[in-house]
């Protein structure tokens, strides 16, 4: 069975540049992400300080630009001053979040070091569950605060004469959820996000603010937590948070693999309530949105912390990921270059082991998860300006989201080269898709790259450490140019990348 999808790509409708902290990610003091994860001394792979070579290898391979710090849920009990300051001074403590064992080797500092070897952006998280302004405003001055103050002098004895310049702070983390530690009505962290931003302000005016948004827009809270949060903050932060994960549910696979349509809904409705309030506001403000946690996650099998031992870096939610999920990951990164107008930063959770795309393991040298996959590519060659897209495409019926369409076409476009990026889904599993694409530029396009992940005998393979290998993307040759027509064969249930370069002049 085939089914056809139709599309134009116009230089000209352009949606905005691709923001480069969409490619962002994630690293929580949970299981092991930090300490054997990107951090693990005494390691074959790891160097004097105890990062691991190996795993860093993979996150610049990977085209991470950003990675968000602490937590997570672990920022909400956290006190960063433990984590600083001679390694045998700090205290050994209880991390309440995943009921972990906390030795503090590894804080602030460690991790900034870290981001400056990765050569990506940090974006740090305050706790605002169990702390508040003057806590956030010690952790600042400590950071950013030149030199000659109690933190900041603080900072320069313990080594660090530079300060660390951080530019974007989140101010709390899920503080809507019920499970988060310090958990807050929308008005409670409504005003304390205000008076946090207001007095972080004071001591670094040069700061982005991030307020938190939904944990996930299946919260009953959702769209009023917005709502009651920004009629107080609008005016102090610079973006509202969203979080998702995606699960099969049920035996809905069409369902799962139509999550960027779910990821989709879900930014526009933050959209519409933050115009909402600006149009309350008579504010001409556009607030930009920080995507900062989503990536497919099984969590209906995780048991939850209240079942966890108290343990040190133990092995938790280390998720498999199939081919099929890559496919979803593909797509979601394609929901977020499409909504890059109004999402600036985008984190995929986590970077390393805890619902990962790099594993790392005490034996072994790192390896690729599935999804690594589609980030990498994506990262790699979605450059200069997303085009709008609009796929005409038959639908696809799922048993738990409704009809979706059963493609999804997205494109950027480099002003500079004139090089194109178009990335593909197939949500269908059985039906191979041909995409249909009118390209009006004034040449004839060259086909330079065209790679797959997917096809449905594929859909439930997946990486591991004794086979890091058996899922790569593969090049396909199952595309045709005609003049200014593309064609484009999709597998069933695929994700396909197809680049494309200036060739002969169509004049
Ligand atoms: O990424 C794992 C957890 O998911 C984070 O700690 C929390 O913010 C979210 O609920």
């Amino acid at each position: 069975m085939v089914f056809t999808c139709t599309a134009t790509i116009d230089p000209a409708f352009v949606i905005a540049d691709v923001p480069p902290r969409l490619f962002g990610s994630f690293v929580e003091h949970m299981g092991r992400c930090v300490y054997g994860g990107i951090y693990e001394p005494g390691h074959p792979h790891s160097d004097a300080e105890g990062f691991r070579l190996d795993v860093l290898d993979l996150v610049r391979e990977l085209g991470v630009t950003a990675v968000r710090y602490p937590g997570g849920n672990f920022a909400s009990w956290h006190r960063w001053e433990d984590g600083v300051g001679p390694r045998d001074q700090r205290p050994v403590t209880l991390d309440l979040a995943w009921r972990t064992i906390e030795p503090n080797a590894f804080g602030l500092n460690e991790f900034m070091t870290w981001t400056h070897r990765a050569a990506v952006e940090p974006l740090m998280t305050v706790n605002l569950g169990t702390r508040g302004i003057e806590a956030a405003c010690n952790l600042l001055e400590y950071a950013n605060f030149p030199g000659g103050t109690r933190y900041s002098d603080m900072r320069i004895s313990h080594g660090v004469p530079e300060p660390h310049n951080i530019r974007t702070w989140c101010l709390g983390n899920e503080l809507d959820g019920p499970w988060q530690i310090g958990h807050k009505s929308a008005a409670e962290y409504g005003r304390l996000a205000t008076e946090t931003a207001k007095a972080m302000r004071r001591i670094d005016p040069s700061i982005e603010l991030v307020a938190c948004g939904s944990s996930n827009d299946r919260m009953p809270t959702f769209g009023a937590w917005e709502a009651t949060v920004l009629e107080q903050a609008y005016d102090v932060v610079d973006y509202i948070s969203l979080h998702a994960y995606f699960e099969q549910r049920g035996n809905d696979v069409a369902g799962f693999l139509a999550s960027a349509h779910v990821m989709d809904n879900f930014i526009d409705g933050v959209v519409a309530t933050c115009d909402h309030i600006a149009a309350r506001k008579r504010s001409r403000r556009k607030l930009k949105l920080s995507f900062d946690e989503w990536n497919v996650w099984y969590m209906s099998q995780f048991p939850g912390p209240d079942k966890l031992e108290w343990e040190h870096a133990p092995r938790l939610i280390e998720d498999e990921y199939t081919v099929q999920d890559a496919v979803v990951v593909g797509n979601l990164l394609m929901s977020l270059l499409r909504h890059s107008d109004r999402v600036a930063i985008a984190c995929q959770a986590q970077l390393v082991n805890v619902i990962a795309p790099i594993r790392a393991e005490p034996e072994t040298s790192a390896w690729r998860q599935t999804i690594y996959h589609p980030f990498a590519l994506t990262a790699r060659h979605a450059r200069g300006q997303v085009l709008r897209v609009e796929p005409i495409s038959p639908q696809l019926r799922t048993r738990t989201i409704g009809d979706v369409p059963a493609a999804d076409v997205v494109a950027t476009r480099d002003p500079e080269t004139q090089h194109v990026a178009i990335f593909a889904v197939n949500r269908k599993q059985n039906e191979i898709g041909q995409l249909s694409l009118r390209l009006r530029f004034d040449h004839e396009p060259a086909v330079i790259e065209h790679v797959v992940i997917g096809g449905v005998d594929l859909g439930g393979a997946s990486n591991s450490a004794a086979d890091p290998g058996r899922i790569t993307p593969r090049s396909s040759a199952r595309h045709t140019v005609d003049g200014a027509d593309l064609r484009v064969e999709l597998a069933p249930l695929s994700w396909s990348m197809i680049r494309l370069a200036p060739g002969a002049s169509l004049a």
